[in-house]
């Protein structure tokens, strides 16, 4: 029977011999600060930016009627073919593409029932309170109205100075967070990425600089984004 630290020298041992049979080449990955600072905007794309567009993409045809959107009505000009009526919501008063200003968290001056879908894509994880945001855009949704939300997993956090960056989520909190406004049958999650992704998007790589099928692995252990479509019931 080995003695408690002859087991420990074993192990450590095992452990050497598989760093030296298995090395790992760091390359120009050997550096503590990242290929780009500018999210891969510099070189392209945006890593994240892949998913995000492939989850309002495949939903386009829940772009329909009034929809809102946050910042600018990017995704609802690009996919939103069934739009009759855009409105843009920004707390910050001084966005000249905003129709609405005012906090997700609390938005006094729209009524119950004003859209038929909400876009709500990378913004939940500035909101201090999230969940009185997705209390209100319940709210604001018409009964059957459909909201789609992307936050981010694995992600770098926001310069202070730009904004004050709350939140990273996972498919489990998202599934807690809406599930319990929406009701847990209403609300589909799903997470994107892998772990080259999540490196390649930490180092502020572009998604030109990966392939589709690169992109396309999904690892639910990585993930980058992660997207929720949730329909207010009928009856609510
Ligand atoms: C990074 S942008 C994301 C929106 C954009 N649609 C996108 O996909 O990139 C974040 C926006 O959310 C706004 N914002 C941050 N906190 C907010 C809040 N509590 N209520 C409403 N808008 C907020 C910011 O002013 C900014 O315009």
């Amino acid at each position: 029977m080995p003695s408690g630290s002859s087991r420990e020298t074993r192990e450590a041992f095992r452990r050497r011999i598989r760093r030296t049979l298995r090395p790992t080449w760091l390359g120009s990955l050997r550096r503590t600060t990242p290929i780009s600072t500018e999210c891969g905007y510099d070189r392209g794309r945006p890593v994240d930016r892949y998913y995000i567009e492939r989850f309002i993409q495949s939903n386009r045809a829940d772009l329909r009627g009034r929809v809102l959107e946050v910042k600018e009505p990017l995704y609802t000009e690009r996919y939103g073919d069934g739009a009759t009526a855009i409105d843009v919501l920004d707390k910050d008063g001084g966005n000249p593409r905003a129709t609405i200003v005012a906090d997700l968290a609390g938005m006094p001056g729209v009524a119950s029932h004003t859209f038929d879908c909400c876009v709500i894509t990378q913004t939940l994880q500035y909101l201090f309170d999230v969940g009185a945001a997705i209390r209100e855009l319940h709210r604001t949704l018409k009964p059957g109205g459909i909201l789609l939300v992307t936050v981010p997993g694995i992600c770098r956090v926001c310069p202070v100075k730009v904004a004050p960056d709350y939140w990273r989520f996972t498919a489990s909190s998202c599934e807690r967070l809406f599930g319990d406004v929406f009701g847990e049958r209403q609300v589909t999650v799903e997470s994107h990425g892998n772990v080259l992704a999540s490196v390649a998007f930490l180092e502020g790589l572009a998604q030109e600089e990966l392939t589709h099928a690169e992109l396309d692995v999904n690892d639910p252990l990585y993930p980058i984004v992660v997207t929720v479509r949730a329909v207010k019931e009928l009856a609510a």
